[in-house]
């Protein structure tokens, strides 16, 4: 009885999906071969964290050049993200240095609040806030679960997923308030499949992807105007993962930093939701979800990604 009397609304709401995918596959075809319509970034204030390297130094200029209202740089190196201020302000855009640690929830809600103050002083107007939150900042360790160190797998859930939450807390509600915003989470590969020698920074990064996902959940239940873009890359060359070889370059390239920036910009300025780069990554996920456990293993044992973190250096203090 139940089933008979709710076919005729679930016909209906299966046919609206199939319209609805039809719409997006068109859209996505068309801008597969046109370039799709850009945002005006001019009236942003934009908050990088992780901002005094890599591709959050990268991504806080290439923004920058767009000429956006103010940014403002979050890192734990004071001098490294002071010259990424310089830097900013040398190309004629406004711009404030935070130091902080992203492992200390109270160190985010009170630099938050000094963010949300500076920038208002800053820009001379009591409504100014944070449009734009780019959760880039991330560490690794690179040891496999049974060497690695309480303090250090803690410390990478801390950063690379709990300071979300602070960050989220802090910023999206104006956001929601005034029905405009993005955020933008730099997750990575390891956020869509797991790694040997990487269990804790998979397991952050999944953190991440998942807490991603369910905030754009909650913006579209609340049909708020707040963007939501998901970086998923494989391994970058920025020194983050010094070491990582990939077998097959020309398949599975490692980014280098500029191009990744570039991608990630692209997505931000169009609205992108998922951003998994190079596109071949992405054809990974989609097989690891389609093949059972062992012959995905196989296909991984094909990039020899089993053993990517072996000769893995560290680089990074922590
Ligand atoms: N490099 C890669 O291969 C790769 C691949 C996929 C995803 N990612 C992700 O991209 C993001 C940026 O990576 P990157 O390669 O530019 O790294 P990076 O090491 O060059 O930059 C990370 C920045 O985060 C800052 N940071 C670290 N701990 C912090 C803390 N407790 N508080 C405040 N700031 C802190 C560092 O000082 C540094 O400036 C990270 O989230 C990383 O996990 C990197």
């Amino acid at each position: 009885m139940g089933v008979i009397s709710d076919l005729p609304s679930l016909l209906i709401s299966v046919v609206g999906l199939v319209v609805y995918w039809a719409y997006d596959l068109v859209k996505c075809l068309v801008f597969t071969i046109l370039p799709a319509p850009k945002k005006d970034i001019s009236d942003d204030i934009i908050l990088v964290t992780g901002a005094a390297s890599g591709i959050g130094r990268l991504m806080a200029y290439k923004l920058a050049g767009l000429k956006p209202r103010a940014i403002v740089v979050w890192d734990l190196s004071t001098a490294e993200n002071e010259k990424t201020k310089k830097e900013i302000e040398k190309m004629g855009v406004k711009c404030i240095a935070f130091t902080i640690n992203l492992a200390k929830r109270e160190a985010i809600y009170e630099v938050a609040d000094e963010t949300s103050k500076g920038i208002r002083a800053l820009l001379g107007d009591e409504t100014a806030y944070v449009t734009m939150l780019i959760n880039n900042a991330g560490i690794v360790s690179g040891k496999k679960l049974l060497n690695s160190a309480d303090h250090m797998m803690s410390l990478t859930m801390d950063v690379n997923a709990t300071a979300h939450f602070w960050t989220l807390k802090s910023f999206l509600p104006a956001m929601m308030q005034h029905n405009r915003g993005h955020i933008v989470t730099i997750a990575s590969g390891a956020g869509l499949t797991g790694a040997a020698g990487l269990v804790d920074y998979c397991a952050s990064k999944h953190a991440a992807v998942g807490l991603t996902e369910s905030i754009l959940m909650e913006i579209y239940q609340q049909n708020r105007n707040v963007n939501v873009t998901l970086v998923c890359p494989y391994f970058i060359d920025t020194g983050m993962f010094k070491g990582v070889k990939s077998k097959y370059q020309w398949l599975m390239p490692i980014i280098t930093p500029a191009d990744m920036t570039e991608r990630i910009v692209k997505g931000i300025l169009t609205n992108e939701y998922q951003i998994l780069y190079p596109r071949v990554f992405g054809l990974m996920i989609f097989l690891k979800g389609f093949f059972p456990i062992n012959t995905y293993l196989k296909l991984i044992s094909l990039f020899d990604a089993q053993n990517a973190m072996s000769e893995f250096e560290q680089t990074r203090k922590h």
